[in-house]
């Protein structure tokens, strides 16, 4: 994408005008994964329930979803609900399932008219099936787009993604001898995928909560206060432009942060 592009897209002499004059589109980060923290206490600030909070958020999943592919970042993966999430209140996690659908089925057809290919990462058979027909239809209804990668982490977790591509690598007969990184990251959700060059968690926390723990080896690291439901385009142009301004050192000596890298 251009500058010209994301200019289109932005109110003339906003904020975001200026952030994206400041935008590198020779160095963008090719993988972008987004910890989507701090529904319930945006929710609480407003005393209104938790899931009040993620049907908030949802505007804020739309917007960096259209911006991240105006951009012209090549993956997005947003982290929507973990092996762990299962043990919230069953009334919060139907409201966050019934709001996936509901954002895929309205979003479909902007998906679509943005060139953008969707996946589900994590357990999908124990989803239950009415939310395996939605997520299988928007992949399906996707799969031939060519623009952006838009990944979302659904019952997901780390470790658990690393032992299920253990036992695939195991049950493919690989030979132990040739087996290398590389070939270990192909058993992975995210096979064939560039590893995330920067991760962003809002709310505040300083944690990584079991999100792609082999992929974000090397990320570069952005965390905001600003709660998932106050997240917009701004804050995804600042954490681009934190991110271009890094030393990427990977172990060795100091590189400066180029495309591909
Ligand atoms: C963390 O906030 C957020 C989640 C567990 C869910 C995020 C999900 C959405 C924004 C909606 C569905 C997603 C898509 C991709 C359509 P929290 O509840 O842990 O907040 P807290 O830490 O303030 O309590």
């Amino acid at each position: 994408m251009s500058l010209e592009a994301l200019l289109a897209a932005v109110p003339a002499g906003s904020p975001e005008e200026g952030l994206a004059r400041q935008v590198k589109f020779e160095r963008l980060p090719r993988h972008i994964a987004v910890i989507m923290d701090g529904n319930g206490r945006w929710a609480a600030q407003r005393h209104l329930p938790r899931v009040e909070g993620h049907r908030a958020g949802i505007d804020s999943v739309r917007d960096i979803v259209e911006s991240s592919a105006r951009v012209g970042i090549p993956v997005l993966t947003l982290y929507a609900f973990s092996v762990e999430n299962w043990k919230r209140p069953i009334t919060e996690v139907s409201t966050l399932m019934s709001l996936l659908k509901r954002y895929l089925r309205l979003e479909l057809n902007t998906l679509l008219r943005n060139n953008i290919r969707f996946k589900v990462i994590g357990r999908f058979e124990e989803l239950s099936p009415d939310v395996q027909t939605e997520l299988k239809a928007a992949e399906d209804r996707t799969a031939s787009n060519s623009g952006m990668q838009f990944n979302i982490a659904l019952n997901y977790g780390g470790r658990a993604e690393i032992v299920e591509a253990a036992r695939r690598m195991l049950a493919s007969g690989v030979d132990p001898e040739a087996l290398d990184e590389a070939r270990f990251a192909g058993f992975l959700y995210t096979a064939g995928q560039p590893d995330p060059d920067l991760l962003i968690r809002t709310s505040g926390e300083m944690r990584v909560s079991n999100f792609l723990l082999w992929q974000i080896a090397y990320a570069e690291i952005w965390v905001t206060d600003t709660l998932w439901p106050d997240f917009r385009a701004r804050h995804l142009l600042e954490a681009i432009i934190d991110y271009q301004k890094r030393d990427r050192r990977y172990g060795g000596i100091t590189q400066p942060v180029v495309a591909g890298r």
